[in-house]
């Protein structure tokens, strides 16, 4: 059998195996929608630190939910260091973009920052790509996104031009949002994941993941549980859930 479109390791414990080719399609615009708390920024900075670590992948974090120091803390309960691969290395194996502090006002000391348009995201990107040699990319969210350009119009042709280059750069992209955000899904996305949670009868949550759409690619089709661990997010590619398969 002969996959088309080429892989890598996620670096996710668990999700490559919700793949056929048993890898993570690379170089593509992926979705990863889910709400508060599920668990989207988690994954995306798991995917890429051990990307970094173990596939020599350098990464770029483009937070417009919180400040950088926030998630560098928040991510230490993990056991990740993120600030070591942002200063240890040269180029460095992740860089954090602070699109978070110029939209409420703050000052900030990051090395980067966006201001509050997109033509700057673009640029400071194309900047950091040029670096860094960065191939994965993290988007932390589109929701944010969409309070600091209101016209629909233009989000989706800023998304698509930076898909264009990204995709040019063999980038692997992941847009975290909270709904589907201006149809961005039906233009521009090569893929989506869901994250989400099931209430058992017995009132226990359990987190959940979904493969929803993934161009080029044959895939796992239904919910499966994962869970937040103390080192991060596990899948369980063999356990379903959802109505029928509640325990
Ligand atoms: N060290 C930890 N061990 C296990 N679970 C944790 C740990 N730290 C955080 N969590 C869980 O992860 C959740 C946060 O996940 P995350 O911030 O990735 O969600 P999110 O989808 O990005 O949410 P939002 O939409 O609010 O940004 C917390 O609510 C908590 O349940
Ligand atoms: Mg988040």
């Amino acid at each position: 059998m002969v996959y088309l479109i080429n892989g890598v390791k996620s670096g996710i414990p668990g999700l490559d195996k919700l793949f056929k080719s048993n890898e993570f399609p690379k170089g593509r615009q992926i979705l990863l929608m889910g709400p508060p708390g599920s668990g989207k920024t988690v994954f995306g900075i798991q995917f890429l630190i051990n990307g970094a670590i173990h596939s020599e992948e350098p990464g770029i974090f483009i937070t417009f939910d919180d400040l950088p120091r926030h998630i560098r803390e928040d991510m230490k309960s993990f056991g990740w260091n993120l600030k070591q691969l942002e200063v240890d290395f040269d180029p460095p194996l992740l860089t954090m973009v602070d699109g978070f502090s110029a939209r409420v006002g703050l000052t900030t000391d990051e090395q980067y920052t966006i201001r509050a348009n997109l033509d700057s995201l673009l640029m400071v990107l194309t900047e950091i790509l040029e670096e860094t040699g960065a191939t994965r990319v993290c988007i932390d969210s589109l929701s944010t996104l969409s309070t600091i350009i209101k016209d629909p119009v233009q989000v989706r042709k800023e998304i698509l031009t930076m898909g264009a280059i990204l995709g040019e750069q063999g980038c692997t992209t992941l847009l975290t949002a909270e709904h589907g955000e201006w149809g961005v899904e039906e233009y521009s996305s090569q893929g989506i994941i869901r994250l989400s949670y099931d209430e058992l009868p017995s009132g226990e949550f359990r987190r959940a993941i979904l493969i929803q759409k993934m161009r080029g690619c044959e895939h796992e089709f239904g919910w499966r549980e994962f869970r937040l661990t103390k080192d991060g997010i596990k899948i369980f590619p063999d356990r379903t859930v959802g109505r029928g398969h509640l325990k």
